[in-house]
């Protein structure tokens, strides 16, 4: 769906309007193009001291070449626009060292570029080695989510939590935050724990794997199982029968499998593992499918309460268990849930799908820790207001209240949602699980 008020503000009286009315101005998100950099400009690094963990965001930055320069090489000139600021604040042993973050930032802030990008990379405060420490790691959090409501024109701001000795995982995700694949992600907090080290080709990273999409007929659905099989995956696309015609068109497109089944069936998760077994097994599994029947609580009918509950929460649930019985899912699987922000934050007229949206959260916090083991992951994406059918039908003022009340105001795009799914399913993101990651331009409700 088009944000018509966003093409408005593009025109001539419509930046007129935005400048004299102080009203919302969206800076329109660049997306990542097939064969363009990781990031196209200058990078600037600052840090705490000399960590294994500085090191290895340089060695990342001189992979991808990016130009970059340290704060301490003096580059802070009237004349630079750097497109990302990355500081590694894993060097803070207590809150003396958070003076560094004002030293770093204050001067570069303001000079940040159109779209860019602020990166903080803490140590995980739970595992740090003193009280002082970790008092100190969780103060980046609050840096960098008011960082995020202060930067202007489309730029967003991240932290990335590593654990000790888990530098060498900062890869994948240091890619996925610098580049435009992570445009409408804003204000997150991600953990990154140690795990096998997999060197894939970073334009292919899904080479070889084998992707099961529900309710990939459309919306989010459709544009996941395009990133996925954009990035080498085989998609085994799943949609209910009525929507078959949609499917077909989609998994055409990508030249995938198809299965036509509802997610809700009692014998779903058999067939599922059953057609993924006839492509050699699953290797990611991105439960999608999701309804929305809104009532209030008191008007709500028992059928619309399981109906919601059976798509959203209980089929993710038994056929995630099922594939892990019967050896459905490959070694180093990763299983991904759909959430919403309304799973975090409550919604007027939503307990049935708040409910089975927080429960997918459950379903990650439950299953991370005791599939480590196996080398299998689970993470989950939490959207926020992004632009498809299922928003489309949103009345009109609340529609449009949910598109500006975002850092980055204005709506995402289903392939915003995709890419961050693509960067979980990624195998060389073998260090994150557990991670719930909002997708929804820092939305202010929720957390
Ligand atoms: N659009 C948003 O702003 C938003 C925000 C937060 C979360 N989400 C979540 O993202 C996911 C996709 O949302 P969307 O906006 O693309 O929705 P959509 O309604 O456009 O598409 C959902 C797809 O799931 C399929 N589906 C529904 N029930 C199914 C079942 N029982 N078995 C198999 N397939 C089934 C539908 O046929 C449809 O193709 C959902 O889980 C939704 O809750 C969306």
């Amino acid at each position: 769906m088009t944000d018509r008020y966003q093409t408005f503000t593009r025109t001539p009286l419509g930046r007129t309007l935005v400048k004299n009315l102080g009203l919302p101005d969206p800076t329109p998100l660049p997306r990542w193009t097939e064969g363009s950099a990781v990031i196209d400009g200058q990078v600037v690094f600052g840090a705490i001291g000399e960590t294994d963990t500085g090191k290895a965001i340089q060695a990342l930055l001189r992979d991808i070449g990016a130009s970059f320069s340290t704060a301490a090489e003096g580059v802070a000139s009237s004349t630079l626009r750097p497109k990302a600021l990355v500081f590694d604040a894993t060097g803070a042993t207590s809150t003396a060292d958070l003076t560094s973050l004002q030293r770093f930032f204050s001067p570069l802030i303001r000079q940040l570029g159109t779209a860019g990008r602020v990166i903080v990379v803490g140590r995980t405060p739970e595992l740090s080695a003193t009280p002082e420490q970790q008092i100190a790691q969780r103060a980046l959090e609050g840096f960098t989510r008011s960082l995020g409501k202060e930067v202007k024109r489309g730029a967003t701001v991240n932290l990335v939590y590593v654990a000790p000795d888990a530098q060498d995982q900062l890869d994948s995700t240091l890619r996925f935050f610098l580049s435009a694949k992570s445009a409408y992600v804003d204000g997150q907090v991600v953990r990154i724990g140690t795990g096998q080290l997999v060197g894939n080709d970073p334009a292919a990273p899904l080479a070889g794997k084998v992707a099961l999409v529900t309710g990939a007929a459309r919306g989010i659905g459709a544009a996941i199982a395009q990133t996925l099989a954009r990035d080498g995956a085989t998609v085994l696309g799943v949609d209910v029968p009525q929507n078959a015609n949609d499917l077909r068109k989609v998994i055409a497109k990508i030249g995938g499998n198809e299965l036509l089944l509802d997610v809700t069936a009692i014998d779903a998760p058999q067939r599922i593992a059953a057609a993924g077994a006839d492509l050699g097994g699953l290797d990611i599994v991105v439960h999608n499918a999701g309804i929305t029947r809104d009532k209030r609580l008191a008007n709500m009918r028992t059928d619309t309460w399981d109906a919601v509950l059976d798509v959203n929460l209980r089929a993710p649930e038994r056929i995630t268990a099922h594939l892990l019985e019967s050896g459905g899912l490959n070694e180093g699987g990763s299983v991904i849930g759909v959430s919403s922000i309304a799973g975090i934050a409550g919604n007027n007229g939503q307990t049935n799908y708040a409910t089975s949206k927080a429960g997918v959260i459950g379903l990650v916090q439950a299953l991370a820790p005791r599939l480590a083991d196996r080398q299998l992951r689970i993470n989950a994406v939490a959207p926020g207001f992004i632009e498809t059918e299922m928003t489309a039908r949103v009345p009109f003022a609340i529609r449009e209240i949910g598109r500006r009340v975002n850092s980055l105001q204005q709506g995402g795009q289903p392939v915003d949602v995709a890419e961050t799914i693509a960067w979980f399913a990624d195998p060389a993101s073998a260090g994150v699980t557990g991670n719930v990651v909002r997708v929804c331009g820092q939305s202010m409700l929720g957390a």
